[in-house]
């Protein structure tokens, strides 16, 4: 489903991704894992075009992924997000919030007056049912517990009906325990609709637990590409190279957390701009 060869991302002249080759299959949940700086953001924002690669392919069912014009309109509609700080509108309604994922299918003088068809505000209530959030559609999304915010997220990407979801640290804001719920509706629907995700963690805990394969990223390069199991010591310390042996043993160490701490600020930043 997603295909990339010889990616490469230079900003000034520094290398935030050198030499990315990837493939993800459809229907396939995978994390991309690695420390605050490593180049995780940069490459979902490589997938879909919101930064241009320096060099390098990417394929999206097979077709490339090109800035500009018709194929990126093409590319948006089939590849929705997930942001760390949910990006929900505040003073909308849950299913407002979740319909705006229809935008790209609604005619848009339509969509900027808020009106929707029929059908829309169905599917809008039907993914709003799977993150069990049906009975909350009508209410202002600012009264949501962040857990929640994060379930309309989820619902407006879903909404979407894309291809793909590329999730930037969905749950970095999050509890433990609300992470977890969270990054359970995102799987479950993902493998219910067999919808593709690309989901950036720095928790090698989630990592463990939610990835069914998991691509470690390092100083903008690929090191580790495997399942939970193959996660040893060893590769933690390639992944996380500043760890050392007692942090990886504990491995969810607070100097983990620390060292994978991601920027909150650039990535608000980043998001605002996006
Ligand atoms: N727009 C930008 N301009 C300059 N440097 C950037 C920009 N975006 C990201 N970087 C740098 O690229 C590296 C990777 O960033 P990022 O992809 O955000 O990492 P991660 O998401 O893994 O924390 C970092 O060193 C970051 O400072
Ligand atoms: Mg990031």
């Amino acid at each position: 489903m997603i295909r990339i060869r010889g990616l490469n991302k230079r900003y000034g002249d520094f290398d935030a991704l050198t030499g990315i080759d990837l493939d993800v299959a459809p229907g396939e949940f995978l994390v991309v894992l690695g420390p605050s700086g490593a180049g995780k953001s940069t490459l979902l924002r490589c997938i879909n075009r919101l930064a241009e690669p320096t060099s390098g392919e990417i394929h999206i069912d097979g077709q490339l992924a090109q800035s500009g014009g018709a194929s990126l309109r093409g590319l948006r509609r089939q590849v929705a997000m997930i942001f760390q700080h949910y990006n929900v509108v505040p003073r909308l309604s849950v299913q407002k919030n979740v319909l705006t994922g229809r935008m790209g299918a609604v005619p848009s003088v339509l969509s900027w007056l808020q009106i929707f068809p029929r059908k829309d505000v169905a599917i809008a209530l039907e993914c709003l049912r799977r993150v069990e959030l049906q009975d909350k559609a009508g209410l202002r999304t600012d009264t949501l517990s962040g857990g929640q915010k994060q379930r309309v997220g989820i619902a407006r990407a879903l909404a979407q009906q894309p291809k793909v979801i590329l999730a930037d640290e969905p749950v970095a804001s999050l509890d433990p325990k609300t992470s977890r719920t969270v990054l359970n509706y995102l799987k479950q629907a993902s493998r219910e609709l067999g919808i593709t995700v690309v989901c950036n963690l720095h928790q090698i805990d989630y990592a463990r637990e939610f990835g069914e394969r998991i691509v470690g990223v390092s100083g903008g390069r690929i090191v580790y590409d495997g399942g939970p199991e193959g996660l040893t010591d060893e590769v933690l310390k390639r992944i996380y190279p500043g760890l050392d042996e007692g942090d990886a043993r504990s491995r969810s160490a607070p100097a983990v957390a620390a060292a994978a701490a991601p920027a909150l600020s650039q990535l608000k930043l980043e998001e605002a701009s996006a």
